[in-house]
């Protein structure tokens, strides 16, 4: 089967198409509005420990699943399992990943379609068609749907063309234009007056909020939606690897990259909240913590960019195509998943998988879009407050319980010869066995 699979053609186009998938909305928009909530510096530290702690570990267990399986995550996972039982449990955590990415995509494309509507507004704007561009930034369903079709339609087109000429080529280009967009926004907002206030309120830490229960299990959830874990994503680009490549490097590129990009946005949206208030835009709620979610995105920026004059038009375009560039990365590998396993299993093209599940997901989105006060709020907590972090920490079970450990070593040494030797090799197994699954378990028990 290998040979008619797609495979990533060099180290750097893993590097940025899994990059590509780490960094989304959840670094740009959530890592940020999630620190400034939970005590500055203190979450972002907290992040930094549990993404290296916890989330690398369950990022290389995934990592190693699909480069070892070289197949979609059900088979990945069966071909590790030695039982008729361990067989049944492969396709429940395998299937269960690839379901909640399809899951999430359906939210995912609903929010992309608005960074979509939010990037044509400021063109609409600066040619005076005021009509056009208050439509663009009215919520409601025609919009909506328009929207979330042109962006569903966009991850469509990339997955169609497969791993290399579609997923590879596609990150290549889009992720070096979402590190100058982000860099570019970064300097020029810390040029404005009242930037040097966000900075502080980012970086100076709340050291007595660092044990806050809330913000331990926030922290844990952003960093595993963050690097996009329990989705089965992780193991189908895995399984996109050549067996040559030292993958322990590979993952930590990855973290790295993904850890670095949140921070980096931190130094962009923070500020940029405080010029807003410098320009007397309203940025805290009645409560006194700082406003978030859709109302810092689509209120409190946009009325920032507005104070800006005829410069805002570029500073507003600029940052909502980093956000649909994002979410376009990221919305790629939520397609792959299930793609993937259908063209495996049931033999079919790749362009027909991909188009039929494309407008199934899309169906999904439909019906949030229509029902949206119901199911909106409902379909994110599913995913990424349970599905995600349960079978992250099953992928970790799995690799630390059921794959035996010379199989693993032996996957390890593929592409790294002396990692017996190494630090990784010494704690990473036993960390995935015993730490990880129960400090997961333990963060999301106490999430509930
Ligand atoms: N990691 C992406 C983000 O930060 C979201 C994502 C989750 C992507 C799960 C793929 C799978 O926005």
């Amino acid at each position: 089967m290998s040979s008619t699979r797609g495979m990533f053609n060099s180290r750097l186009g893993f590097i940025l198409a899994a990059a590509g998938s780490a960094v989304g909305l959840g670094n740009i928009w959530g890592f940020p509005t999630q620190a400034a909530q939970n005590g500055g510096a203190a979450f972002v530290l907290m992040y930094l420990i549990l993404a290296f702690c916890l989330a690398y570990p369950a990022f290389m267990a995934e990592l190693l699943i699909g480069r070892y399986g070289q197949a979609n995550a059900v088979a990945s996972l069966t071909k590790m399992s030695n039982s008729p039982a361990q067989k049944k449990f492969a396709f429940v955590v395998g299937f269960g990943g690839i379901l909640c990415a399809g899951l999430l995509m359906s939210f995912y494309s609903i929010v992309a379609g608005w960074m979509i509507a939010y990037t044509a507004e400021p063109i609409a704007s600066a040619v005076g068609a005021d009509a056009a561009a208050s439509w663009l930034t009215t919520h409601a369903v025609p919009r909506n749907i328009i929207f979330t079709a042109i962006f569903s339609g966009l991850t469509i087109l990339i997955i169609r063309q497969g791993v290399a000429d579609g997923i590879e080529k596609w990150s290549k280009r889009l992720m070096p234009a979402l590190i100058i967009l982000l860099v570019s926004l970064t300097i020029y907002v810390m040029t404005l007056e009242g930037a040097s206030e966000g900075l502080k309120a980012y970086l100076i830490p709340d050291f007595s909020q660092l044990f806050d229960t809330q913000l331990i299990v926030s922290a844990l959830g952003q960093a595993f939606f963050s690097l996009s874990l329990g989705t089965s994503v992780i193991i189908v680009y895995g399984s996109y690897i050549n067996r040559s490549e030292n993958i322990v490097s590979l993952g930590a590129y990855v973290t790295l990259i993904d850890v670095f990009i949140a921070f980096l946005a931190g130094l962009l949206i923070i500020p940029a909240m405080y010029v807003a208030q410098a320009q007397g835009v309203q940025i805290f709620a009645t409560d006194g913590s700082l406003l978030s979610g859709d109302t810092l995105v689509f209120a409190v920026l946009p009325s920032l960019f507005n104070s800006m004059g005829f410069v805002g038009y570029f500073v507003a375009f600029a940052f909502f195509c980093l956000m649909s560039i994002a979410a376009l990365t990221s919305s790629i590998s939520m397609l792959e998943a299930p793609v993937s396993y259908c063209v495996e299993r049931f033999n079919i093209e790749r362009k027909l998988a991909t188009v039929l599940i494309g407008l199934l997901i899309f169906l999904i989105s439909l019906m949030i879009i229509f029902n949206f006060g119901q199911l909106f709020g409902l379909v994110i907590a599913i995913t990424t407050k349970y599905g995600q972090p349960i079978i992250g920490m099953l992928c970790c079970i799995f690799v630390g319980w059921i794959w035996h450990r010379s199989s693993i070593l032996n996957e390890l040494k593929q592409g790294n010869e002396t990692v017996e030797h190494s630090l990784f090799w010494k704690i990473w197994p036993w960390y995935t066995k015993i730490v990880c699954p129960l400090a997961i378990g333990a963060v999301f028990a106490a999430s509930l």
